[in-house]
C-alpha cells in the first residue's frame, strides 16, 4: 500500500503540469469546498499521527488551537530533518515538492492560516531549491496567493532555510530561529497551538504529516484508518542505513514485521553477516538487539512495547562486527555537539559522557568511568527544558544495557604479572 511514494520514482513529478495530470491538488481544489471543521473532523477520523517523532495525533493537536480569537493563526512544515538516520523528508522535498505543498494548504485552509512557513534543514540545498522553484509554480497557478483555487481564500508561503543546527527540530527553536533569535528551545507550556510564532497560536507539522493529507482528503479519513493498525494507522516512511544490503527509503504499512521489512525490502543483511541491532526510530531512541526483534512490528505502539520508539523512522541496522561502545560514543559525540546549552544538565553532561564513552572505546576508561556514564545519565533525564537531554540519554543507558559485555571487555584493568 503506497500513499506517499506512488509517483516518487515517475520523472518529472516536481513538475506542477506533470504532478497535475496526475492527479496532484484535486484535493487542495476539494479542501477549498470544505468548511474547516470538516477537513479537522476528517483527519481526526483517520488516525493520522505526526510523523516527526513524538508521534501524536494530528486532528486532536489541531483542535487545541483557539477558537474565536483575534490573532492570526501559522503554520510551519518542519522541514528542518537533521535526526541521525533519517533522511525520508528529503525524498519527499526534492522528489515530489507538490505533494508537500498541497498536504500544507489543506492544513491552511482546515486552521484557517494564511501565512504558513516551511523551514527547511540548512544543509537541503538542493530540496530548498526544489520547494522554491514549486511554490513559484504554485502561485503561477493560483493555488498559492490571493483567491486560491478560485475560491475566496488566501494564502502566502514562505521558504526559511535553517542554518545547521539540529535542535532548531524542536518545534519551539525553530519558531525562536525564524523570529531571528537563537535557536533554542522555549519553556513549555504554552504550547504553540496556543501561543507559537509571535506569540500567535502555531501549528508545526512535520512533512510527511502533511504529505499524507491529499490522499485523506481524496479517499476519506476513514478509508485511511483501515491501512495500518488500529492505532497507528496508514503507512510510514523508513529511512534504512547501516549493515542492509538495500538501504534507503522505503514506504510500508505500519505494523509491519521488523525482521520481514529488513530481509524482504532491504534485501538482508550486507555481505551474509548476522544482524546483531536495531536503532528503530533515529538516534534518540533505544537500541533492540536482533533477539528481542523476533515478531516485533513496525508500529507506535509495539515499538514502545519494546522499549524503543518508531520515532522519526530513521532505522539503522548493525551486523555482528559493529562496536557497540564505539557506536555509543559516537552518537554522544554528535549529542554533546548540538546541545544548545540553555541547561546545565544537558550543556555538561553531554560532553562528561562523551569523553567517559571515549575513554572506555581507547581502553583507558575504568569501572567508575563506567557507572559514572550512568550516573551522569540520571542527572539529565527528566531535568532539561526540551526532549533534547532524554534523547541523549536513553540510547546510551540502551547501549549500556543491552551489551554489557562489550563495555566489560573495554574496562581497563591494572594486570599483575607474576614472575
Ligand atoms: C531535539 C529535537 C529535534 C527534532 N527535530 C525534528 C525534525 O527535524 N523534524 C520534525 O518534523 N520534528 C522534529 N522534532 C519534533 C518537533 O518538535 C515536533 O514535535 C514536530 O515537528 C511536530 O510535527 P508532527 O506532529 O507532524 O510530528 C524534534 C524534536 C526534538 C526534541
Ligand atoms: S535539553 Fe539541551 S538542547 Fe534542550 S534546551 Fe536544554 S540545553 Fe538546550
Amino acid at each position: 500500500m503506497k500513499i506517499l511514494t506512488t509517483n516518487i520514482k515517475l520523472s518529472n513529478q516536481s513538475d506542477i503540469h506533470i504532478y497535475e495530470s496526475r492527479g496532484g491538488y484535486k484535493s487542495a481544489a476539494k479542501a477549498m469546498n470544505l468548511p474547516a471543521e470538516t477537513i479537522v473532523e476528517e483527519v481526526k477520523a483517520s488516525g493520522l499521527r505526526g510523523r516527526g517523532g513524538a508521534g501524536f495525533p494530528t486532528g486532536i493537536k489541531w483542535g487545541f488551537v483557539p477558537k474565536n480569537q483575534d490573532l492570526p493563526t501559522y503554520l510551519v512544515m518542519n522541514a528542518d530533518e537533521s535526526e541521525p538516520g533519517t533522511f525520508k523528508d528529503k525524498l519527499l522535498l526534492e522528489q515530489d515538492p507538490h505533494l508537500c505543498l498541497e498536504g500544507l494548504i489543506i492544513a491552511a485552509k482546515a486552521l484557517n492560516v494564511h501565512l504558513a512557513i516551511i523551514y527547511i534543514r540548512g544543509e537541503y540545498a538542493y530540496g530548498a531549491t526544489v520547494m522554491q522553484k514549486a511554490i513559484k509554480q504554485a502561485y503561477l497557478a493560483g493555488y498559492l496567493g490571493e483567491k486560491i483555487f478560485k475560491s475566496k481564500y488566501a494564502l502566502d508561503v514562505i521558504l526559511h532555510r535553517g542554518a545547521g543546527a539540529y535542535i532548531c527540530g524542536e518545534e519551539t527553536a525553530l519558531l525562536n530561529s525564524i523570529e531571528g533569535k537563537r535557536g533554542q528551545p522555549r519553556l513549555k507550556p504554552p504550547f504553540p497551538a496556543v501561543s507559537g510564532l509571535y506569540g500567535c497560536p502555531t501549528i508545526i507539522n512535520n512533512v510527511e504529516t502533511l504529505a499524507n493529507l491529499p490522499w485523506i482528503i481524496e479517499h476519506s479519513g476513514s478509508s485511511y484508518a483501515k491501512i495500518g493498525t488500529a492505532k497507528s494507522t496508514g503507512t510510514k516512511l523508513i529511512s534504512v542505513s547501516g549493515n542492509v544490503s538495500q538501504p534507503g527509503v522505503y514506504e510500508v504499512e505500519l505494523g509491519y514485521p521488523v525482521l520481514d521489512f529488513i530481509q524482504n525490502e532491504c534485501r538482508g543483511i550486507a555481505n551474509g553477516k548476522k544482524l546483531k541491532a536495531v536503532i528503530p526510530g533515529g538516534s534518540s531512541v533505544a537500541v533492540l538487539r536482533a533477539d528481542e526483534l523476533n515478531n516485533l512490528k513496525l508500529d507506535y505502539e509495539s515499538l514502545l512495547a519494546a522499549g524503543s520508539m518508531l520515532g522519526s523512522g530513521g532505522m539503522i541496522v548493525l551486523d555482528e562486527t559493529i562496536d557497540m561502545v564505539e557506536v555509543c560514543a559516537n552518537l554522544q559525540n554528535f549529542y554533546a555537539y548540538e546541545s544548545c546549552g540553555q541547561c546545565t544538565p544537558c550543556r555538561e553532561g553531554g560532553h562528561w559522557v562523551e569523553k567517559l564513552c571515549r575513554k572506555l572505546v581507547n581502553g583507558t576508561g575504568t569501572r567508575k568511568d563506567l557507572d559514572l556514564v550512568q550516573s551522569v545519565c540520571s542527572g539529565i533525564a527528566g531535568k532539561t527544558i526540551c526532549p533534547f537531554g532524554d534523547a541523549l540519554v536513553s540510547p546510551t543507558l540502551s547501549f549500556i544495557k543491552k551489551f554489557p559485555e562489550e563495555f566489560e571487555k573495554k574496562i581497563f584493568r591494572i594486570k599483575t604479572y607474576v614472575r
